[in-house]
């Protein structure tokens, strides 16, 4: 029996993680889930309420910065594998208050960090480093930003120096320091793994592709900052989700692994097909128009869809500090783990507007209240 302690789970791809193992078929592997999330804005228990039925999964309400509380789960279960994706995401909501990227997302990775080393070391070898008890690990999922920014050419390695630009990646880049630092210092056993963008179901739509399905099905001009021309390298949740959990379970301890599917497009791109493929889906399927808040009648008498095209763009002002292009160069996790990206974009896309389609609950639920007040502060 293994068990996990998942920070975070509440969130867009802790909770696709945590589907992800509850439903992944390992012969002979028990496993228990503890999910530790405070759920800020941006965690939602509607999105976990089926996986916390499950027998094998616990959820706790909590902060990671909470000593006292991060101690007693581990007092409390013989945690093997504590999984951290809990940390404050938006690269936007960074630019506004960096103090808290700072306080949660290093912090809260130091004390998850203190909290295991208490719990896992039994002693001391020879030169005074701690011992551990075997078969733990801490993993920590960070991401491409860490690395900056790169030109037209070239992709981010797991040798490429570490050179953030917003708060947001500055606060990872910090976490990731400490957990090479836990490694180096106390040989605490430890992987990272470094994710480009990703997308799918319960992505919160304060980031860009559930924003600009969210828009168009609210009838909503779609911002675009700057001219739209930076790149992000797009990954389907799942495939993320599958490589945390081969570089957990399999990965050499002590090891960063960068993930990423080589799917590199322009905002502006991502943009225009997202609105395509909505046109097409509603002209393959009249019924699916029935979602859209603008409701004009056609000629024929069906709900009217020409106006779902790419004149709904607006070009709004830069984000300060932009990145201009992330890729991920994923060799090693291929060759060491047999990762590979299952989803291909055009299905992962399809899939993910669906969902949205499907989900107009979850989408009201997590966009009412302050949403509302975030979203006219920032358009
Ligand atoms: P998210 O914002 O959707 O979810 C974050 C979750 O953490 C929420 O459930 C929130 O309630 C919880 N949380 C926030 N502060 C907390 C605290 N102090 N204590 C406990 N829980 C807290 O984020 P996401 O997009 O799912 O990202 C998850 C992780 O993956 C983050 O560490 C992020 O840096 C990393 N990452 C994200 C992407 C991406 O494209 N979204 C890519 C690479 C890496
Ligand atoms: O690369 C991994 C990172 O991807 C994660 O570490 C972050 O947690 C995650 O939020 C994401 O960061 P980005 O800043 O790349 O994602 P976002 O969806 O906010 O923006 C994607 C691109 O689209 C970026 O270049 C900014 C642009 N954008 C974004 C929004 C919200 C727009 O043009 N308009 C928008 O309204």
């Amino acid at each position: 029996m293994k068990t996990y302690l998942v920070t975070g789970a509440a969130g867009f791809i802790g909770a696709n993680y945590i589907k992800y193992l509850l439903h992944r078929k390992y012969e002979n592997e028990d496993i228990k889930v503890i999910i530790l999330d405070a759920l800020t804005y941006a965690g939602n228990l509607g999105t976990i309420k089926d996986d916390i039925d499950d027998k094998r999964c616990f959820f706790v309400k909590g902060d990671i910065r909470d000593r006292e509380l991060v101690d007693r789960l581990f007092a409390e279960n013989d945690i093997d594998y504590l999984v951290n994706f809990a940390a404050e995401s938006h690269v936007d909501r960074s630019i506004e208050d960096p103090q808290l990227f700072l306080s949660v997302n290093i912090l809260g990775t130091q004390n998850l960090m203190d909290a295991a080393r208490r719990a896992w070391v039994i002693g001391k070898d020879a030169q005074g480093y701690p011992t551990w008890k075997a078969g733990k690990r801490y993993h920590q999922v960070s991401t491409d930003e860490v690395y900056g920014s790169l030109g037209a050419e070239g992709y981010f390695t797991e040798k490429t120096p570490l050179c953030p630009h917003s708060p947001y990646s500055a606060s990872k880049t910090s976490a990731d320091h400490f957990v090479m630092a836990y490694r180096d210092t106390y040989h605490m056993p430890v992987s990272i793994t470094r994710c480009s963008n990703n997308y799918g179901p319960y992505h919160f739509p304060e980031k860009l592709i559930p924003l600009i399905i969210n828009n168009i099905l609210e009838g909503k001009k779609l911002p675009v900052y700057g001219e739209g021309l930076n790149v992000r390298d797009w990954l389907y949740v799942e495939d993320h989700c599958k490589a945390i959990d081969m570089v957990v379970r399999e990965g050499r301890e002590g090891e960063v692994y960068n993930v990423g599917g080589h799917n590199e497009m322009k905002n502006i791109d991502i943009v225009k097909l997202t609105i395509k493929t909505i046109h097409d889906m509603m002209e393959a399927d009249k019924s699916l128009r029935s979602i859209l808040k603008k409701q004009v009648k056609d000629a024929n008498g069906d709900i009217d869809i020409s106006w779902i095209n790419n004149d709904l763009i607006t070009h709004v002002p830069d984000r300060l500090g932009h990145d201009a292009r992330y890729a991920i160069d994923p060799t090693k996790i291929k060759d060491e783990l047999g990762w590979y990206p299952e989803t291909k974009f055009a299905d992962g896309i399809v899939k993910t507007i669906r969902w949205n389609l499907d989900n107009q609950d979850w989408i009201q639920e997590v966009t009412s209240g302050d949403y509302q007040k975030y979203y006219d502060m920032m358009y």
